[in-house]
Formats: C-alpha cells, sequence, structure tokens
C-alpha cells in the first residue's frame, strides 16, 4: 500500500491533518490502534480558542460547532470569597473562546473523513515505522501490513510509538510533573454559572465547566495516584460544594454523574519535534498541565504549520518548510508550556508550600484580578495568541 503521507493516530492532530492534506489535494493514511467508538466517546478538553474555531470553520468542518458551541466572553477566577471576572471583551477586543467537547471535534472530522472516502483504519494493532531517517520512510502493522508514504506524521499522543522511534541521542526531553491529579465528572445538570468558574480554595483547586446547557462538567485537583473508587458521587458532590460554594449568592445545583476520570498533570516538550521523515504533532511531541486549556489548541496549531509545510513540499519539491516545522511550532508551544504552568501554579495548592508561599500565591491572584495589565495578560494568552503565519481562517 501507498499514500503520500501515513499518519499515525486518530486524535484531534491526525484526524485534523488528514482532512487539511486532502483539502490540499494530499494522501494520507490515517491508522488508529483505538475503536472508533473508543475515540468519539473519550471524554477530554473542552475549550477552544478563537484560531481553532476559526480553522475548523475555514476547513468546512465547523457547521455543528457553530451551531451546538458555546461561545464565552469571560471566565471567572473565585478565591478568598469573592469572583473576579476577566472579561475578554474588554481586555482582548473581538477574541473569545468557545465551549464544545473535544469528542464532538472527533466525531466532526471522522465524519468529514469518511465523507469524502477518506482512508481512517481503526483497531489497528502493532503499528511500527521504520526506515524513518531515509526518505522512504514506512509504516506496518497488523500483522503483516505495510504502508509506503514520503512522509511520516506521529499524531499519537504522550503514549505513542513515533516519538520513542526516533534514536536515541536525537530529542532533548523538558519535563515536569506535579503532585496532583484532575478527577474529571460529566454530569446530566444545566451549570450553576453562566462561564466557567477557576476556583482555588485551601482544600485544592476546582473547575466549573460546561457542555451544553443539560450537561455540565467538573474537575477536582485530588491527589497523583487517586483511586477513582475513593471518589463515590456524594463525595464528589460534597468536595465541589465546599470548593465552590464559597461567594455569597451561589450555589452548586447536582445531577447524575454519567462520566468519570482522573488525569495526570505533566508538562513535556520533546526537542526537535522531527526526525528525518518522521513529524510530530500534539501531544506525541509535548503535553501541558490542562489549566490553560491549551493541549488541543497546540495540536491544532502544529497541524497548520505541518499542512503548509507539505503543501509547499508537493508544490515545488522544497523542504524548507519541512526542514523549519519544529522551530515554526516551539514558539508558541513554549508559551502555552509557560501559560499552563502558570496557571497551574497560580490556582492549585502545593503541599511543598508554606505559609509563605500560600500569601505569595494570593497575592499573584489579587494582582491579576485588580491590574488591567496583569488581567490581560492572562486574557490573551487564553483566548489564544494568534498564529504566526497571520491567517486566521487556516494555512
Ligand atoms: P490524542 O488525542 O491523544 O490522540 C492520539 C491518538 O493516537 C489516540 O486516538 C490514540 O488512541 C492513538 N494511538 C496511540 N498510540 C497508538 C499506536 N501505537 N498506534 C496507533 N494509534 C495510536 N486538554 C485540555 O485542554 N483540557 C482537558 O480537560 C484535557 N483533559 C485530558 C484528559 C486526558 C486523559 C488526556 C490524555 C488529555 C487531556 N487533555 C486536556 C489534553 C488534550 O485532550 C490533548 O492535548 C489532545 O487530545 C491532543 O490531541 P492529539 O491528537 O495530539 O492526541
Ligand atoms: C475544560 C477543560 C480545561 O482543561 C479547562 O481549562 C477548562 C475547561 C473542559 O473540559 O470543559
Amino acid at each position: 500500500m501507498r499514500t503520500q503521507v501515513g499518519i499515525i493516530g486518530a486524535g484531534p492532530a491526525g484526524l485534523l491533518l488528514s482532512h487539511l492534506l486532502h483539502l490540499r489535494g494530499i494522501s494520507s493514511v490515517v491508522l488508529e490502534r483505538r475503536s472508533r467508538e473508543y475515540v468519539e466517546r473519550r471524554v477530554r478538553a473542552g475549550v477552544l480558542e478563537q484560531g481553532t474555531v476559526d480553522t475548523l470553520v475555514a476547513a468546512g468542518v465547523g457547521e455543528r460547532l457553530l451551531r451546538e458551541g458555546l461561545p464565552h466572553r469571560g471566565i471567572e477566577l473565585r478565591y478568598g470569597g469573592a469572583g473576579h471576572r476577566i472579561a475578554f471583551e474588554r481586555l482582548v477586543p473581538g477574541r473569545a473562546i468557545t465551549v464544545y467537547g473535544q469528542q464532538e471535534v472527533v466525531k466532526d472530522l471522522i465524519a468529514a473523513r469518511l465523507a469524502a472516502d477518506g482512508d481512517v483504519r481503526f483497531e489497528v494493532d502493532d503499528v511500527a515505522v521504520h526506515d524513518i531517517g531515509t526518505d522512504r520512510p514506512y509504516v506496518t502493522f497488523g500483522g503483516g501490513e505495510r504502508l509506503d508514504c514520503d512522509v511520516i506524521a506521529g499524531c499519537d499522543g504522550f503514549h505513542g510509538v513515533t516519538r520513542p522511534s526516533i534514536p536515541d541521542g536525537v530529542l532533548t526531553a523538558y519535563e515536569r510533573e506535579y503532585p496532583f491529579a484532575w478527577l474529571g465528572v460529566l454530569a446530566r445538570v444545566e451549570p450553576s454559572a453562566e462561564e466557567l468558574i477557576y476556583a482555588r480554595t485551601e482544600r485544592g483547586f476546582a473547575l466549573h465547566s460546561m457542555r451544553s446547557p443539560e450537561v455540565s462538567r467538573f474537575y477536582l485537583q485530588v491527589p497523583a495516584g487517586t483511586d477513582l473508587a475513593d471518589w463515590p458521587d456524594e463525595r464528589v458532590w460534597a468536595e465541589l460544594r465546599t470548593r465552590l460554594e464559597t461567594v455569597p449568592g451561589f450555589s452548586l445545583a447536582t445531577g447524575e454523574i454519567f462520566e468519570r476520570g482522573v488525569t495526570p498533570l505533566r508538562s513535556f516538550v520533546a526537542e526537535p519535534m522531527q526526525y528525518g521523515r518522521l513529524y510530530l504533532a500534539g501531544d506525541a511531541a509535548h503535553i501541558v498541565p490542562p489549566t490553560g486549556a491549551k493541549g488541543l489548541n497546540l495540536a491544532v496549531a502544529d497541524v497548520r504549520v505541518l499542512t503548509g509545510a507539505l503543501a509547499r513540499f508537493y508544490a515545488d519539491g522544497s523542504t524548507e518548510l519541512l526542514d523549519g516545522y519544529s522551530a515554526a511550532c516551539l514558539k508558541r508551544v513554549w508559551r502555552a508550556q509557560h501559560f499552563s504552568w502558570w496557571m497551574t501554579t497560580l490556582l492549585h495548592t502545593f503541599d511543598s508550600d508554606d505559609a509563605y508561599g500560600r500569601r505569595l500565591q494570593l497575592s499573584h491572584l489579587d494582582y491579576v484580578t485588580s491590574s488591567e495589565a496583569a488581567a490581560a495578560t492572562l486574557a490573551e494568552n487564553y483566548v489564544g495568541l494568534p498564529y504566526e503565519d497571520g491567517d486566521p481562517a487556516g494555512p
């Protein structure tokens, strides 16, 4: 079997790349380990930056997103018995975020690929990449099948096979682990607030988000290694109430919890994001703690850059943009790394923090919520910085 671009992984990065390449007349095959049902049901991120929305709309996969997504023009930071609104419309005029579940983006992309007769294969075992240091790389999978390609895109997430296939000594890994995780739940209950609430309390961080007028999404900071079995529904609701019902007049509506999971928090970057004819995109190359809501948005930014570079390669044979792929992505990656680390340290409780550290954290929060300049810094990063290519509509 032969294709131009072999794509490993049908998460947001792999699917969007396949779709954007198709729009440029470039063929690809997507190989995914899990079933279609599994990837369409995997609950993860929910916040899309303006640029992500613009990219999906320009690519023709934004119809349901525009209809069902919830545009938000601010978020609340809640601590010390008061809520403070970060008002995007004032701080970063014309820019907003849209709340729309990652698995809905994945469903829309799979539907678009299949409607265009795209080759997306699910439940593919034993994927391995070969000869990536040459200009004739290939992929083997499923007990004897072989896919020859010009280029391989490693879109297989943090635990994938492509990054570890790069020879020792090529990559430098930068990493930070956090001593806590997020327990996330989806509940059938109307959101108790119109906008997202990022709450810092002495007992830890909590986040009130949503998916629709009928479904709310919540996260709780819990110790690393937390077992879901220790968190029956009553305990989840009691802890959410304690951490969120901290301002006068706010009460949390509760309902049936129908999805739950624990996500460890980690910061990670592998540099460079490429080796030979293998290009890493999204979580395969970098991970951020979810506090800044950047993971999915970074994956989209990477594949925009990769699409532009591949389009040039197929147009005139030039590898100039492909050679500069990693450098072109890493500037944005590191900005998101800093922002995500910063939001995490601003809002979580660290057991290692002494009383002095906690006072510094509160002073920092007071500054962010009282200074226009500091609030604008948060807002500008949260809604997402403009793309380097300057084209809001996509590559
Ligand atoms: P992924 O979505 O991980 O997709 C990679 C795909 O590759 C998967 O479908 C996987 O099955 C497949 N794959 C892996 N190995 C192989 C293999 N060997 N062969 C074939 N296929 C393979 N971000 C936020 O902003 N907010 C959140 O609340 C949030 N929650 C998260 C919860 C979890 C549990 C995780 C893991 C991530 C979360 N993120 C969150 C981050 C965000 O979801 C990711 O940044 C985003 O999914 C990145 O997309 P991706 O396509 O690069 O990787
Ligand atoms: C959601 C996830 C995040 O990581 C975040 O910062 C905000 C919202 C969500 O899943 O809704």
